[in-house]
């Protein structure tokens, strides 16, 4: 009988957990929250303390006219970001480009970053 409780209270709290985990995820609202701070998303060609993000999805890496990069991020010049490379700096930055001047520590689930992906595709559409 035990058994059988643990089984059910395992159920109940993976029920619980999955579905507001899903629900937190907001693509828009995290950009806002962890990168307006140091990012601009829009037309005008302005940086702040790291490049414009318009466009990136697709973009070459290190391209910004203007903007002066790290060498760590240097290094991956003639290299697109593709999703598989934003998905791979979002996780760890400093582990993508070593030395970067990104001071932003990742995000661990990977939901996060598929959501700031999207929303950094979608608001160029
Ligand atoms: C504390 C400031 C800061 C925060 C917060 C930050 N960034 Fe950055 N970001 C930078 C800087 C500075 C660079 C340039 C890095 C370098 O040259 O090594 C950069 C570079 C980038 C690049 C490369 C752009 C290019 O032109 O090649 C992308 C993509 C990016 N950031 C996305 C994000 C996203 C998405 C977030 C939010 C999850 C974020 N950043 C949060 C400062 C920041």
């Amino acid at each position: 009988m035990r058994i059988l409780g643990f089984a059910v209270a395992a159920a109940l709290f993976a029920g619980i957990a999955a579905p507001a985990a899903a629900a937190d995820v907001d693509g828009a609202k995290l950009f806002k929250k962890k990168c307006t701070v140091c990012h601009r998303l829009d037309e005008t060609g302005k940086k702040k303390v790291g490049p414009n993000l318009w466009g990136v999805v697709g973009r070459p890496i290190a391209s910004m006219p203007g903007f002066k990069y790290s060498k760590g991020l240097g290094r991956h010049k003639g290299k697109t970001w593709t999703e598989e490379n934003l998905d791979a700096w979002l996780t760890k930055p400093r582990a993508f480009a070593k030395g970067t001047r990104m001071a932003f520590p990742g995000f661990r689930k990977a939901e996060q970053r598929a959501a700031v992906i999207a929303y950094l595709r979608s608001a160029v559409e």
